[in-house]
């Protein structure tokens, strides 16, 4: 569990590779969108041409929608704690996220108490990008299959709503991506090769810490002695 007496090992590397094609996949279909909204991104049509970024745009989307799919083989472990974690959202969390905000304007706020794998802003994240995965995922299929098996009428409200929560994913991840490289730069690490520093885990996340000393998978001594290291 600890690697280099320092670090803990956090995520595996199938779940860092569900992620890392989550988030690149998710960027790419919003970029071949972009024209479609908005004429400041006009010059991509202009680069690559129109029906080559309308295509690209569904083969980005077949991989969005395919990557979790795979990931319930390739990252089962993390998408198990993905939803565990989500399921026990509780008074902690609330209490977290009344806190939290406090530290996005420099401040150390009082009275956090110890969070579980996720804290409970991360697990609001989760919950936000499962279901506009799935929005984006059924909006965009009625878009792409839909004629003639839907209503017209149904096909025409598919396309707001799809707009709308690309709008909101694209919103939450810009936030996330703050929070990880900006707040809390630590986080990155467990991205990159699953491990994260001890100091980090203890202070972020003690309940987790918790679990792996009453699982026996560490000693509280060897957490002490890490978090020194
Ligand atoms: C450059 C872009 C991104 C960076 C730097 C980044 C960074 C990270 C990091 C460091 C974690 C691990 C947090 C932990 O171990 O506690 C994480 C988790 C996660 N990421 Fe990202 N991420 C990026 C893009 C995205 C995008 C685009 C999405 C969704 C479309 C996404 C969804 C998630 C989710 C759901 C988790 C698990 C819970 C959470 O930490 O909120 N990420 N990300």
């Amino acid at each position: 569990m600890l690697v280099n007496k320092k670090y803990i090992k956090r995520h595996k590397m199938g779940f860092v590779y569900f992620h890392w094609i989550n988030a690149i996949s998710f960027f790419l279909l919003f970029l071949t969108a972009l024209p479609l909204y908005t004429d400041t991104f006009r010059f991509l049509y202009d680069m690559f041409g129109a029906a080559t970024l309308q295509y690209a745009h569904r083969v980005f989307a077949v991989i969005f929608i395919a990557n979790p799919i795979i990931g319930l083989v390739t990252a089962h472990d993390g998408i198990r704690r993905l939803v565990k974690e989500v399921l026990s959202f509780g008074r902690d969390d609330i209490v977290f996220n009344q806190k939290f905000p406090a530290e996005l304007i420099g401040k150390e706020p009082e009275g956090i108490p110890p969070q579980s794998f996720y804290n409970g802003g991360e697990k609001m994240n989760i919950l936000l990008q499962a279901v506009i995965w799935a929005l984006l995922v059924i909006s965009g299929a009625v878009l792409w299959f839909g004629e003639g098996l839907v209503s017209p009428a149904i096909r025409t409200w598919m396309i707001p709503l799809h707009s709308i929560c690309a709008g909101f994913g694209f919103a939450a991840a810009i936030g996330h991506i703050y929070l990880a490289l900006g707040v809390n730069p630590d986080s990155m690490q467990g991205m990159c090769d699953g491990t994260v520093k001890a100091s980090y885990a203890a202070k972020h996340h003690g309940k987790w810490i918790d679990e792996l000393v009453a699982e026996g998978k560490v000693t509280r001594e060897e957490i002490k002695q890490a978090v020194k290291n």
